[in-house]
């Protein structure tokens, strides 16, 4: 069973998407949530629906790219609950483009937010969990990162550089109780993917050994099960929840 009660989460980007799935879940299994968001108004409303609901939630507007905005968030969590037991870096943006088009800018944009905006909230975190001597830390990758995209250089990349950062939280913190995994989520069903136009959406989720596009649940699933104890015996591991779209070994497809 899972079971996080008296436990504390920070997700980041949880205002809609995925990261509102991941907070909801957490506070059904008994945890309280600090719901961040550079959305803030769209982050008072997800803490709204939370409590309205009898969970814990409260909402600090932050931009994860800046490392003070990203230290205030962990303030926020240990001046509410006492503690920060869980960080989910889930935060993420996309500008996609082919790369002999792609600007400066939009690398640089990806980067600052996807991968050092990842590492200013980990080491946040970090910090507190390391005088705690516990904490899970689960960040959100993509299958981008471990296959590469046409259109996703600077996404990609972002999403590769967090599982390299992973599996060094992971090993930084093993002696000290904190765990540090990622989740590499496929195609999932949100307002970021509604973006791209329908005929290419239904010809990713086709490719999809499982037959469907993921949905922002199937990824809360996966992470309530790594932060809570019953992974207490995984760290550093990156885990596919993409209905089969990663598989080492087979063919990639051309453009
Ligand atoms: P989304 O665009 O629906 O939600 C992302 C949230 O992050 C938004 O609420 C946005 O305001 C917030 N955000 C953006 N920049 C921020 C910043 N600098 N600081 C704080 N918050 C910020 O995205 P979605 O689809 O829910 O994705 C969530 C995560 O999952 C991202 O890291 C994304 O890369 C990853 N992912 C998504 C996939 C998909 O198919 N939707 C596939 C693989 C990974």
């Amino acid at each position: 069973m899972i079971d996080l009660k008296g436990r504390s989460a920070v997700v980041t980007g949880s205002a809609r998407g995925i990261g509102k799935a991941i907070a909801q879940k957490l506070v059904s299994f008994g945890a309280s949530v600090v719901i961040s968001d550079i959305n803030a108004d769209a982050a008072k409303a997800a803490a709204a629906e939370i409590t309205a609901g009898g969970g814990k939630a409260i909402a600090v507007a932050g931009d994860i790219s800046k490392a003070d905005q990203a230290e205030a968030l962990v303030e926020a969590c240990v001046k509410e609950y006492g503690k920060i037991d869980i960080l989910v870096n889930n935060a993420g943006i996309t500008k996609d483009t082919l790369l002999l088009r792609m600007k400066p800018e939009q690398w640089d944009a990806v980067i600052a937010v996807n991968l050092t905006g990842t590492f200013y909230c980990a080491q946040a975190a970090f910090k507190q969990m390391f005088k705690q001597k516990s904490g899970a830390i689960v960040n959100i990758s993509s299958i981008a990162g471990e296959n590469g995209n046409v259109g996703q250089a600077n996404y990609s990349a972002s999403k590769a550089g967090v599982i390299g950062l992973t599996k060094t939280i992971a090993l930084e913190g093993s002696s000290r109780g904190i765990r540090c995994n990622a989740i590499a989520p496929g195609f999932v069903k949100t307002d970021m993917t509604d973006a791209i136009p329908e005929k290419i959406r239904l010809e990713i989720a086709g490719m999809i050994p499982l037959g469907r596009a993921g949905l922002p649940e199937d990824i809360a699933n996966g992470v309530a099960f790594l932060v809570s104890d019953m992974a207490s015996f995984i760290t550093a591991h990156v885990l596919d929840i993409n209905g089969g779209g990663f598989m080492p070994g087979k063919a990639a497809k051309k453009e």
